[in-house]
């Protein structure tokens, strides 16, 4: 059954260059597997939340719908439950931040692919990332003239001009404390670190002499 789903995942992200690429599942699938090791949870389940968590994520993908009926006929055919499908469904599709306008998901397997998404968008591979992010969307690495945003609505934070050196402000630098298991926060603690001092430098380098 994994092997089917990674297959899947792995021909949709295939070309991705928005920072999604497969490598970015994989990484949230180590690091989520690696959290489930110290709770008591469903540890297929989080495997699958992990490699499904951005396939129907409407910033990478031209058809929700479509995409939506591919992840359901995926896994009827594996023989899942409706109601099973139905609860997946409603968790990848709100597991993303969403400019801080997720859902708070109670279930906790999405709660640590959760954390572990977010592990992913900090630290070094998430500087890396947010760059990608911001060249394949035709935005800024940097502008004065555009304000950081202290609060945003979901369609502000997709559609609005914003920077790449913005969004630590507006939402990496926030994450650690939206974290939920203690292995996710020790991890991210290193991480922060390093982001918070890569823009201090860039904003030293920006402003010098
Ligand atoms: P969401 O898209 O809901 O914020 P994701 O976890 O899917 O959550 O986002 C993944 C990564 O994509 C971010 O951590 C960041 O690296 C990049 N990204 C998303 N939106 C932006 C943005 N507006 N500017 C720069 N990078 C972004
Ligand atoms: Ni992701």
């Amino acid at each position: 059954m994994i092997e089917t789903v990674e297959a899947f995942v792995r021909s949709k992200f295939q070309d991705d260059t928005t920072g999604h690429d497969w490598h970015h599942i994989f990484r949230v699938r180590k690091l989520a597997l690696h959290i489930a090791k110290q709770e008591d949870v469903d540890s297929l389940k989080v495997e699958l939340i992990a490699l499904l968590h951005d396939v129907i994520d409407d910033k990478l993908i031209l058809d929700k719908d479509e995409a939506h009926q591919e992840v359901v006929s995926l896994l009827r055919n594996l023989g899942m439950q409706e109601k099973y499908i139905e609860d997946m469904i409603h968790i990848i599709e709100n597991i993303g931040y969403k400019g801080g306008n997720g859902l708070d998901l109670q279930c906790m397997e999405s709660r640590i692919v959760q954390d572990a998404d977010r592990l992913d968008a900090i630290g070094a591979v998430g500087i890396a990332r947010t760059f990608m992010y911001s060249g394949a969307k035709s935005q800024a690495m940097y502008d004065p003239d555009i304000p950081v945003r202290d609060s945003m609505s979901y369609e502000q934070y997709r559609k609005e001009k914003s920077t790449a050196i913005n969004h630590f402000h507006e939402k990496l630098f926030l994450l650690k404390e939206t974290l939920h298991t203690k292995a996710a926060k020790e991890i991210a603690e290193e991480r922060h670190k390093y982001m918070e001092n890569f823009v201090e430098q860039f904003m030293k380098e920006w402003n010098e002499i």
